[in-house]
């Protein structure tokens, strides 16, 4: 199988990870969370006791040095180490939806975890999920797209992932939440989350998960042709 890199950005609740991850058993490859690496670094934030707001939580890059990241692949579901411990679900929370997005407009924080991405890419065939993986991480990426979904759509995904997770919200707190992210992801200084110029934009504003999954698929198949690269 040649090596693949397939890039797929947009804003948060667009789909990308449930939509990513169908991809990438399809076309057997590694799907790669890189928002799970944010919240790790937001996750260590509130261990140590600052705020999730964008000024307050600079302090962050004074302590970068003391954490420790891995990506393991454990029945091909990604697990985050922080330190030696899995946080599973911990790092799934609004307020470490929050947290991620706050250490995130950081550029230290990024150029941290810039490599731990480009490695996993170097070494595996990868659909890599993010806010910059076309524009930063990937730029090189054999297809790239750029995923987006109404903010109502993206919302009642969002409130029915925690509910699942035992973590439940309510839809407005949810859209608000999700609004003041993505405003604060794309506005910031470092790597906003913009589409490449060479993205597939896709909208995945309808319902239907498995009509999402066949027309994904078939646009990254047919980028990946043209690349001469079929699988
Ligand atoms: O995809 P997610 O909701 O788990 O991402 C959490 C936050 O991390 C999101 O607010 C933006 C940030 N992020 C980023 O800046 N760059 C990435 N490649 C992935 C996530």
């Amino acid at each position: 199988m040649p090596h693949i890199q397939i890039a797929i950005d947009g804003p948060s609740g667009a789909g990308k990870s449930s939509l990513s991850k169908a991809v990438a058993h399809a076309l057997g490859i590694i799907y790669v969370d890189t928002g799970a690496l944010y919240r790790t670094v937001g996750y260590y934030a509130r261990e140590i006791g600052l705020p999730a707001a964008k000024a307050e939580i600079i302090p962050i890059v004074d302590h970068l040095h003391e954490i420790t990241i891995e990506v393991k692949y454990e029945n091909g579901v990604q697990c985050v180490y922080l330190n030696g411990e899995n946080l599973g679900d911990r790092i799934r929370s609004s307020d470490m939806s929050m947290y991620a997005s706050a250490v995130s407009t950081v550029p230290e924080v990024r150029a941290f975890l810039l490599d731990t991405q480009k490695d996993i890419a170097a070494k595996n065939s990868v659909i890599m999920d993010g806010r910059d993986i076309g524009t930063v991480i990937l730029p090189d990426a054999d297809v790239k797209i750029f995923l987006t979904a109404s903010p109502e759509a993206r919302a009642r995904r969002r409130v029915q992932e925690l509910a699942e997770k035992g973590m439940p919200d309510t839809y407005e707190n949810v859209l608000a939440d999700m609004l003041r992210r993505d405003e604060q992801d794309r506005n910031r200084d470092v790597a906003p989350a913009i589409a490449a110029p060479d993205a597939v934009h896709f909208d995945n504003s309808y319902d239907g998960f498995d009509e999402a999954v066949e027309a994904l698929t078939a646009v990254i198949r047919e980028g990946l042709a043209k690349k001469g690269k079929e699988i």
